[in-house]
């Protein structure tokens, strides 16, 4: 089986997670949080890194510190990850939906302006599968009706816009290091800004809203979201070598792009815009309609040769959950649907080698001749 992921942990990981053992410190107190902190806010060019414990765990800490509460409306994508609404309806707010760019597959960020009423609070820009989204544009809206911009920069580590690093382009921008990220401290995730208030703010929700000089008394609800120093043992080791993956993956990505262009029949994911060359944090591809089974017949096919794929996100107003809570009830966006529908990612890890991308390429053309 090729897995759809496989991190690389072959740089200092063991040597630091043996610190950590050795000299005993294994809760979120060692030094190596600070140090990744420290150095993570550093490279981003951000003046507070808060470490937490996951992707999911840093959007809601964002959304709590940004104080959006019952009623105030939040512009997101539909095509992206549960993680990013979870905290704004768990807290009565409102998600506006906006349907993706059909070549690009971030948010269409023409429609955000026709969503903006007297209710909206923030933006939440999430960067799709390795591209960023087209962030000037909402920068400007953002100023011109003072919003807040959320950016979930989850799936793009070292990626830039215009040369400045994603991660960079938020009141409050969120990381994830899951195993299948650019670097990875297993499970963890970082929050940042430039902000004072809001990173003592976020400090503090993940640490249980625990008071500096009255511990056990509590003004506010938070949670406990803090990262280890096992992980941020991962994390120092992964960020030394992130320059190393960034170009790891774009090798990765072109190398598909050569095997898979001569298929008329799929769109590929695009190689750069004017404002970013990809990523691919994962190498995701459309099955085009000439194509007569669907994403998820096409992967049943190719796990049957030992391929390990995953699907597109299923957008958000589609969602049973929100069914039931009577949410998105006349929310329609075509493009994200046929994203999901058509789309799905191929085995896209860290430590996937040419043979192997080869031997995707092969199994896919086999699986595309007999459909
Ligand atoms: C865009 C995006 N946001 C948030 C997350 C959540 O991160 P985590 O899995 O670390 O909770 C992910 C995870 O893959 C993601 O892709």
């Amino acid at each position: 089986m090729i897995p759809v992921n496989e991190p690389l942990l072959n740089g200092n990981e063991k040597r630091y997670l043996i610190e950590c053992i050795e000299s005993g410190w294994i809760s979120s107190e060692g030094r190596f949080v600070s140090q990744f902190e420290e150095k993570f806010a550093t490279l981003i060019g951000r003046k507070h890194a808060i470490a937490v414990c996951n992707g999911t765990a840093a959007i809601d800490v964002a959304i709590e510190a940004l104080d959006i509460r019952e009623g105030d409306e939040v512009i997101m994508p539909t095509f992206t990850i549960i993680s990013c609404i979870n905290q704004i309806v768990k807290n009565k707010a409102v998600p506006v939906l906006v349907d993706s760019d059909p070549i690009t597959w971030n948010m269409n960020v023409s429609e955000i302006e026709s969503k903006i009423t007297e209710k909206t609070k923030a933006i939440m820009v999430v960067h799709i599968y390795g591209l960023p989204v087209d962030v000037n544009p909402v920068m400007k809206l953002a100023e011109k009706y003072n919003l807040k911009i959320i950016e979930d920069a989850a799936e793009v580590h070292g990626q830039t816009y215009n040369s400045q690093l994603c991660g960079g382009f938020g009141d409050i921008s969120t990381f994830s290091f899951y195993p299948n990220k650019h670097i990875t401290t297993g499970e963890g995730g970082m929050v940042l800004t430039d902000d004072d208030d809001f990173a003592e703010s976020c400090k503090s929700l993940r640490n249980l809203c625990f008071q500096s000089d009255n511990r056990f008394v509590h003004e506010r609800l938070g949670w406990n979201y803090r990262m280890t120093n096992l992980q941020a043992a991962l994390g120092l080791a992964q960020l030394e070598r992130l320059d190393e993956f960034v170009s790891r993956k774009r090798d990765m990505g072109k190398r598909y792009t050569e095997l898979l262009s001569d298929i008329d029949c799929i769109q590929l994911p695009l190689e750069k815009t004017d404002y970013a060359e990809n990523i691919y944090w994962v190498y995701g591809l459309i099955l085009k309609d000439s194509i007569k089974i669907n994403a998820k017949e096409f992967m049943t096919r190719l796990s049957e040769k030992g391929i390990g794929t995953r699907p597109f996100f299923y957008p958000m107003h589609k969602q049973p959950i929100f069914k039931k809570m009577r949410l998105f009830e006349n929310d329609h966006h075509p493009v994200s649907e046929n994203l999901y529908d058509r789309g799905f990612y191929l085995p896209s890890g860290m430590a996937i080698s040419d043979n192997q991308i080869q031997q995707v390429c092969k199994a896919f053309k086999e699986v595309l001749k007999a459909s």
